[in-house]
């Protein structure tokens, strides 16, 4: 690609994508790569560079991590193992100093509480970054990391990752918007239910002093460990689990709530260990220009019950997704005047139900009038196409760092989801509505 067949693809993504002399060095050496560093180096930086290897042009530089004898060990020696040369750092101020031109992007899985200062820093040194959701614990500084985007111009995406997952994009795209195969949206309904858990540990010869946890805003290992239990530290269940399906929401009713009412506590563990609420079901009301959408979301901690999906209802029909690929169908209601769905089929928007005929009672029963019977799946006719789930979410990045394309999670929406998730902590301590007001979503 040549600098003005680069800066035309630029110009026709449109929209204020700034780039640096070294993106454009990078790709016009004919590699069109992209230096990355890695910043947060536990379970899921690893899923981040796992899912970023598998893409071409992707090279790993630099490591950031404060466990040093741990996680920064074990990743610059597995990165080494696929080829990727890291320098290796404990905190990333010193990062970004001694990097200073080699890298082009940041991808930042620490713990929630460090995102905002860390994700500023990084756009300010003139790099662009993918930050885990959730944005921030705490709003005012999620606010912040908007602001720091539109003031620099460089490109930062929230780890939503389902707002780039090919079979959500199909279900909004052609279910919801264009066949409008619910009908009328009516309610929502959807949950992220975990087995109980033990606390995380640590090997005993891996410990952090307590001088460099103390520095990093960590009272002791197990805190360290399990931060997302603290209120200082992470958001509880509610935001860790429920950010990424509640983004959902907004997503397919295509507005933010008016206000949510939540019921919660920390009802099974200590509440020593489990500063926020091991159990929450919020119910939030959308005003969509059919009308309200009510929408329930439980997050629980102490039984893996049916696992997590989202369920979007309409008068006509119900569609059952989850990022878990054993989950996605399509349900018609078999109501008289629901139009039948042959050229959604046709169309290969869905795929005929496996089984056709029509349900039966089981051997023995008698069927009560009023009961019917759960009506033939349809099945969603997208897949992963071998992809992990961050794999595409990623690539938008990657491709919208290359100017080729626009993305699917910018700061703006992630915000969105975090007024939306926080507010449900919020209200269960309040014990009552609470409502959002339009000007809550915009910075
Ligand atoms: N998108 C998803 O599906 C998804 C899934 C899991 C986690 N996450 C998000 O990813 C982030 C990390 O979660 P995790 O499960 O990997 O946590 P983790 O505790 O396993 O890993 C965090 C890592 O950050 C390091 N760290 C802590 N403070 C640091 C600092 N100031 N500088 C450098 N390194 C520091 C720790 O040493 C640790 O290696 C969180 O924001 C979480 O919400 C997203």
């Amino acid at each position: 690609m040549n600098r003005r067949s680069f800066l035309r693809s630029t110009a026709a993504v449109g929209a204020g994508l700034a780039f640096s002399s070294r993106m454009f060095a990078a790709a016009s050496g004919g590699g069109n790569d992209i230096n990355v560093a890695l910043l947060g180096a536990g379970a899921e930086g690893r899923a981040l560079m796992d899912a970023s290897r598998a893409i071409p042009g992707i090279k790993f530089k630099a490591v950031c991590d404060i466990w040093t004898a741990y996680n920064q060990k074990a990743m610059v020696n597995l990165l080494g193992r696929y080829g990727h040369k890291c320098s290796a750092y404990v905190d990333y101020k010193e990062m970004l100093d001694k990097e200073k031109g080699k890298i082009d992007a940041v991808l930042i899985a620490t713990p929630d509480f460090w995102h905002a200062e860390q994700a500023i820093a990084c756009m300010e040194a003139g790099l662009h970054v993918y930050c885990e959701k959730e944005m921030s614990n705490d709003l005012a500084k999620a606010r912040q990391m908007v602001e720091a985007q539109k003031k620099t111009g460089k490109l930062l995406q929230i780890g939503h990752q389902r707002r780039s997952n090919p079979r959500y994009i199909h279900c909004y795209d052609k279910l919801i918007r264009e066949a409008k195969i619910l009908g009328r949206m009516t309610t929502i309904n959807g949950q992220w239910n975990r087995s109980a858990q033990e606390p995380l540990g640590w090997p005993k010869n891996a410990v952090i002093d307590d001088a460099t946890l103390n520095k990093y805003g960590f009272a002791s290992m197990d805190q360290f460990r399990n931060w997302r239990w603290y209120k200082k530290l992470g958001g509880g269940p509610i935001v860790d689990l429920g950010s990424h399906q509640i983004d959902i929401y907004a997503w397919f009713t295509g507005t933010t709530p008016k206000g949510v009412i939540a019921s919660g506590g920390t009802d099974y563990y200590d509440k020593k260990t489990h500063e926020w609420y091991d159990t929450v079901m919020a119910i939030y009301d959308f005003e969509t220009k059919e009308g309200i959408v009510r929408a329930f979301y439980q997050v629980l901690t102490t039984n893996s019950n049916q696992g997590y999906y989202e369920t979007f209802m309409g008068d006509q029909g119900t569609l059952v997704i989850s990022e878990s690929s054993a989950r996605g169908s399509v349900y018609r209601e078999q109501g008289a005047g629901v139009p039948d769905w042959d050229k959604w089929v046709k169309l290969g928007f869905i795929k005929e139900p496996v089984k056709k005929e029509e349900p039966k009672p089981a051997a023995g029963t008698v069927l009560d009038v009023r009961e019917t019977l759960a009506p033939p799946a349809y099945e969603i006719p997208v897949t992963m196409g071998g992809k992990a789930y961050h794999q595409p979410h990623l690539e938008n990045f990657y491709d919208a760092v290359r100017g080729k394309a626009k993305l699917n999670c910018p700061a703006e929406i992630g915000y969105e989801t975090a007024v939306m998730v926080l507010k449900v902590n919020e209200a269960v301590e309040a014990a009552k509505r609470l409502e959002f007001k339009p000007e809550e979503f915009k910075v």
